[in-house]
């Protein structure tokens, strides 16, 4: 049995179902269900006993307490966040309260817990934390591609909260002796992400014929990872990484913001031609730039390659085929996620934002 927080996200959800399918082992999913965590992200577990739901808070001690000492797991497997960074700007709050002190109290909680297993059950516990690449900042065009011994610079509250919580998992190892390893992963996409971020809210802006909206020049790169890749990945830290240490996990796929856009564009125009618009490119809107856009993220994740042996192996072109066709099959999905707070969220982000 394991415990895994925020698992109805998106890299959660994905994650939880490749775990009961790939391993068949039973976990506990502790997830709050905010915005953007959808129990339909896992209809095809439901009345699976592997699967066991609970909706809370990861900075409910009793909670998270009794999870433990009831279920006994010997892993968690940290994802639960406020993971969007243009949220992070409008409003920090819930990123500090979610990201830093949630973690501190998961921590807290696993740590009085592992303390009272015994020696086998501690020398085989582990506390998996889930962080991303932004913790070490922005990259100028030349440089090398972020390693596990960059330093931090974080530059949105997203970023900074995710470092702070790093922080403390770093801390409690050190300090407690408490078996946590820290991943550090590149952007991911694939099916069952919110559309909030780019690609998704790129496919469905698109098929809905509205502008694509890019942050400035649209010269930003990012990493893309598919998602099924990162949760590969996971368990492979899992089962061989070493407690404190941490690993970077990327896809090998630098592109700039508009090639990506580009690229979604043209498989849309193969998979679904657009009856009114022509071809998608032509709704590419540039719009204002987002406060203290990161310039370019990059993961050189020779480290997991070489120490544990896995590898990203979806091509970008592939990946993003798989994750339209899945939009395209799930607009039911589609329909239920655009509730009235997402069109709130799409009005105070993009409302004022047309150049
Ligand atoms: P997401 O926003 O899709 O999902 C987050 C989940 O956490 C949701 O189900 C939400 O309900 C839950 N949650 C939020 N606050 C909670 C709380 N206080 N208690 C319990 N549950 C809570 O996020 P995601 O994209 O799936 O990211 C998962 C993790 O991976 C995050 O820690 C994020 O920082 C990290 N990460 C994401 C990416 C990416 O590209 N999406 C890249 C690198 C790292
Ligand atoms: P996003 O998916 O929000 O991930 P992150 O900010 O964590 O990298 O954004 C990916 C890139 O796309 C980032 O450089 C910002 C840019 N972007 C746009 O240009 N337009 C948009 O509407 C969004 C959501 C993002």
């Amino acid at each position: 049995m394991i415990l895994v927080t925020g698992g109805a996200g998106f890299i959660g959800s994905n994650f939880v179902l490749d775990w009961v399918g790939l391993t068949g082992e039973p976990l506990v999913n502790l997830d709050k269900l905010t915005y953007a965590g959808n129990l339909e992200n896992l209809a095809s577990l439901k009345g699976d006993p592997r699967h066991v739901f609970i909706r809370g808070d990861i900075n409910d001690a009793g909670l998270v307490n009794g999870i433990l000492t009831g279920y006994r797991p010997w892993a968690i497997v940290h994802f639960a966040a406020e993971s969007h960074v243009d949220r992070s700007i409008h409003a920090p709050d819930d990123f500090i309260k979610t990201n830093i002190n949630g973690t501190f109290n998961l921590l807290s909680q696993a740590l009085a817990y592992w303390q009272g297993l015994d020696a086998d059950e501690k020398a085989a516990f582990r506390f998996l934390h889930i962080s991303t690449d932004e913790v070490y900042g922005s990259l100028g065009s030349d440089d090398h591609p972020f390693t596990e011994v960059s330093p931090y610079a974080p530059n949105s509250p997203y970023s900074a909260s995710k470092a702070s919580s790093d922080h403390l998992v770093r801390a409690f190892y050190h300090t407690y002796g408490l078996p946590a390893l820290i991943t550090n992963c590149s952007n991911n996409y694939g099916p069952y992400q919110f559309p909030e971020k780019l690609i998704p809210l790129v496919i469905l802006n698109a098929i809905e014929g509205t502008s694509l909206p890019i942050y400035g020049d649209g010269q930003n790169v990012r990493d893309w990872l598919y998602v099924s890749d990162h949760c590969e990945a996971l368990r492979t830290v899992l089962a061989k990484g070493a407690p404190g240490q941490t690993y970077n996990i990327g896809g090998n796929n630098e592109r700039t913001n508009l090639e990506i856009v580009h690229a979604v564009c043209g498989l849309l125009d193969e998979l679904c031609p657009s009856q009114g618009v022509g071809r998608y490119s032509s709704l590419i809107t540039h719009v204002k730039d987002r406060p203290g856009h990161d310039r370019r993220y990059a993961i050189d994740s020779s480290k997991i390659q070489r120490q544990l042996g896995w590898r990203p192996v979806e091509g970008l072109e592939s990946g993003l085929r798989k994750t339209l066709m899945w939009y395209l099959d799930h607009m039911d999905w589609v329909k239920n996620i655009k509730t009235r707070a997402y069109q709130d969220w799409i009005e105070i982000n993009y409302g004022a934002m047309e150049e």
